[in-house]
């Protein structure tokens, strides 16, 4: 049996999403809703599904078992809270919302409600990720790298907040190191640049020092400006380091950590090469299939664990603390940040 689904916000991610769903194993498309008539007729003729402008009718509709919430971040609180009230699953694209404390709101209310609650980082089922979550751990990562470079982004990115401008895209990665490393995040340090296309305040260029339990750490340096710039991940562990520069192959070594000064690299020190495969683009499909793998209380053993909403509220809270800190010239504690 599938489970019916209608998408709330018809933008270009909207679209996206309800297109995935058609492609999805486990999910029909029932509806489709958006506040401007433009947008929810152009959605409803090129789908060929019935829409509304208003999310509460769609909500009250029994044949209606989950909602995809694709409307900009600042109405995700407002949708979502009405759709968890209305006992649907809900699938709310990142960022969860636009401040932590909000999104803190909204994982207390998905932990209250009996239903399934997931943010919207689909890149946890792309390939890159499949193969970081199962060689990372084994190394003990202690240290980690991430440069993630964009090239220029459409107008309606362009606003200052802390999760516009280049963290809009750069929130992935953020959801990438808190997962992949474990344990507990504990404060940022945060460099941000503003001003430099359009002279306002949108974000163009990051760097975020994540500090975790234990001494460890996570960087992720991004830009918008970086027009075919290398990127990187690369994972330093206390057993051995995991790096990639293309998303497609993952070096691997194992050695014991270096601890004696002045120590040689191990000899015989050997780089295995794991290729990123097993397709599924940049993760969507794949996402959608396993919010409805739990829906129907299926297994969903051998899956990458779907970003819940404590931990969407954990992406959310980095980047304000991140610009905070960047304002303040100092680390700021993640429980700091609102
Ligand atoms: N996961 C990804 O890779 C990815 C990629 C792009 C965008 N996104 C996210 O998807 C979301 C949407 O992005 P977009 O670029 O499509 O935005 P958009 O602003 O172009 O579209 C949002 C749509 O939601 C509609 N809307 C607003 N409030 C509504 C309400 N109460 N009920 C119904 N409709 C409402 C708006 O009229 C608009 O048409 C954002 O959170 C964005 O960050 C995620």
């Amino acid at each position: 049996m599938s489970t019916s689904v209608a998408v709330i916000g018809c933008g270009n991610r909207g679209l996206q999403l309800a297109r995935a769903i058609l492609q999805a194993e486990g999910l029909s498309l029932a509806a489709v809703c958006d506040v401007d008539p433009n947008r929810l007729g152009a959605a409803m003729e090129t789908l060929g599904v019935p829409g509304e402008r208003d999310h509460q009718l769609l909500l009250a509709r029994a044949d209606v078992d989950a909602v995809l919430v694709a409307t900009s971040a600042r109405f995700h609180a407002a949708v979502t809270l009405d759709a968890l009230a209305a006992h649907k699953h809900v699938y709310v694209e990142k960022p969860l919302a636009d401040t932590p404390t909000v999104a803190r709101q909204l994982a207390r209310a998905a932990e209250q409600a009996d239903v399934v609650a997931m943010v919207g980082y689909q890149r946890r089922f792309a390939p890159m990720a499949r193969a970081l979550a199962m060689e990372v751990p084994a190394i003990e990562p202690i240290q980690c790298t991430v440069v993630a470079q964009r090239g220029p982004m459409n107008a309606q990115f362009f606003f200052p907040d802390h999760y516009g401008g280049i963290v809009d895209n750069t929130t992935h990665a953020l959801d990438q190191v808190l997962w992949s490393m474990g344990g507990r995040p504990e404060g940022v340090m945060g460099h941000v640049r503003r001003g430099s296309i359009l002279g306002d305040g949108t974000i163009e260029c990051m760097e975020v020092v994540i500090d975790f339990d234990g001494g460890r750490s996570a960087s992720v340096i991004s830009s918008m400006l970086g027009v075919g710039a290398a990127n990187l991940n690369e994972y330093v562990g206390r057993l051995g380091n995991v790096w990639t520069t293309d998303g497609r192959t993952l070096h691997v070594t194992r050695h014991p950590a270096i601890t004696e000064a002045g120590a040689k690299k191990p000899a015989g020190l050997e780089v295995r090469e794991v290729t990123c495969s097993g397709g599924g683009g940049d993760g969507s499909v794949l996402a959608l299939e396993h919010f409805a793998v739990r829906i129907a209380g299926a297994q969903a053993e051998g899956w990458p664990r779907g970003c819940s909403f404590a931990e969407g509220a954990a992406a959310i809270a980095v980047s304000a603390a991140m610009v905070q800190s960047a304002e303040e010239g100092r680390r700021v504690p993640l429980d700091e940040a609102q």
